[in-house]
């Protein structure tokens, strides 16, 4: 069985999610944005980020994937469910669980520039970047991590471990 390792407490992320989310809420005043989160990962982050902000916003969701179940990003990205609202002419604010390489993210920030939104800005709970691939720019991100692969609040193994509260470094012994 891995191990779990504590990252990142509720309070840590109580914390960073409150003020990511007083960031978001200066920054787009009057704006009406619309938040789009990434299926699965980003389902308790993005619950938990909206209802902390004081603006008004329009929510959708897409799925993507790229990992199979592994560990490592196959490099490919397909969408497995898409959004259902107009994107041309919004404030987009991408809603992700967590940036490795950063394909996923450069593959939707194209898609949706390229459907004609207004803006496009990335907010993520972790930006990893011992991986990245892409020289995407991450507008919000609630806290850096170096390296491994983590698990909790979202984030899976294998469809394993989103319900925990917080996060944790999954650790695999040999
Ligand atoms: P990227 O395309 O390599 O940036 O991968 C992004 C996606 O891979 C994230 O949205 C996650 O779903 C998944 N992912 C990357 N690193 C981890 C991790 O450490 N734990 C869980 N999922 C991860
Ligand atoms: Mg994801």
């Amino acid at each position: 069985m891995p191990e779990l390792i504590p990252v990142l407490s509720e309070t840590d992320i109580e914390t960073s999610v409150s003020r990511i989310a007083d960031r978001i809420s200066n920054d787009y005043k009057n704006q009406k944005p619309l938040v789009i989160g990434v299926l699965k990962g980003a389902f308790i982050f993005l619950a938990d980020l909206l209802r902390k902000l004081a603006i008004e916003t329009q929510v959708d969701f897409i799925s993507v994937s790229s990992y199979g179940s592994g560990t490592e990003t196959s490099g490919k990205v397909s969408i497995t469910k898409d959004i259902r609202m107009d994107v041309a002419n919004r404030h987009i604010l991408i809603v992700e669980d967590i940036v490795d390489s950063g394909i996923t993210l450069q593959f939707l920030i194209n898609r949706f520039q390229k459907a004609g939104a207004a803006s496009v800005r990335i907010c993520t709970l972790i930006d990893k970047k011992e991986r990245r691939q892409t020289d995407v720019r991450i507008d919000y991100a609630c806290h850096e991590i170096a390296e491994g692969f983590l698990v909790g609040y979202g984030l899976d193994y294998a469809e394993n471990y989103r319900h925990l509260p917080a996060i944790y470094h999954l650790k695999f012994n040999e």
